[in-house]
């Protein structure tokens, strides 16, 4: 099939908080909240635009990759700034299809050319793997409360670029999702049952 990556535009927001709903519906809590936290971040001041990419297909939006600044705070206290990304969305009936991989791809590229340092998500290590994100353990970064583990990594941009750079990982507010906001946000889409999913467990 033959899409086309590009810059999220203003039109696009609706499909995209849509797409948003529909990938990460149930896969890891009942419902989501990822859809919000994409119509949120797009006016937050660490939203990065140069770095909100689409993938579109005959006029439809298969795909979407956001990215905000986020910081690694050491023990002095000093912030050094660094990249996060998500939501990151394919629509379930295009998945697979290498759209993921192509919007990971594209804006890591962009991302080093614009002279960040490095990367730090969360996310299923079996998938972020393949484009070079290791355990943040490496770097001696933690999450905010001092934790470790797989699911947490790190991707530097160049060679290292997180020298020096250890302590604790501190995205912006605007990922902590009030459950009430999330409730009336509902509202705007069409009703869709929660269930509870296998995937929720890992
Ligand atoms: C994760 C996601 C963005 C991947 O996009 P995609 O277009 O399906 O991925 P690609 O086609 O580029 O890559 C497919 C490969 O990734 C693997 N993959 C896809 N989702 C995965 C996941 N959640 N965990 C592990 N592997 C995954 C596929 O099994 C496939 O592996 P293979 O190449 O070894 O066969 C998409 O599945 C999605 O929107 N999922 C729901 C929302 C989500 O979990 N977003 C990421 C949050 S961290």
């Amino acid at each position: 099939m033959n899409w086309n990556l590009r810059l999220e535009i203003e039109r696009d927001h609706e499909a995209v908080e849509n797409l948003t709903r529909e990938a990460f519906w149930d896969v890891y809590k009942p419902g989501c909240d990822e859809h919000l936290l994409a119509h949120k971040l797009r006016k937050a001041k660490a939203f990065v635009p140069a770095l909100d990419y689409v993938v579109e297909h005959d006029r439809r939006i298969l795909g979407n990759i956001m990215y905000s600044r986020a910081k690694v705070v050491d023990a002095q206290g000093t912030g050094h700034e660094v990249l996060t990304f998500g939501p990151l969305s394919v629509l379930p009936a295009h998945q697979k299809e290498g759209i993921g991989s192509a919007l990971v791809r594209h804006t890591l590229k962009l991302a080093e050319a614009m002279g960040f340092k490095a990367i730090l998500i969360f996310g299923n290590p079996a998938y972020y793997h393949r484009f070079g994100f290791e355990n943040a353990e490496k770097y001696r970064i933690t999450t905010s409360d001092g934790s470790n583990f797989e699911p947490f990594m790190a991707l530097e941009l160049y060679e290292n670029a997180l020298q020096g750079i250890t302590g604790k990982f501190y995205e912006d507010p605007v990922f902590h999702v009030d459950p009430k906001e999330l409730e009336a946000f509902e509202k705007r889409f069409p009703y869709k049952e929660k269930h509870i999913t296998d995937t929720q467990l890992k």
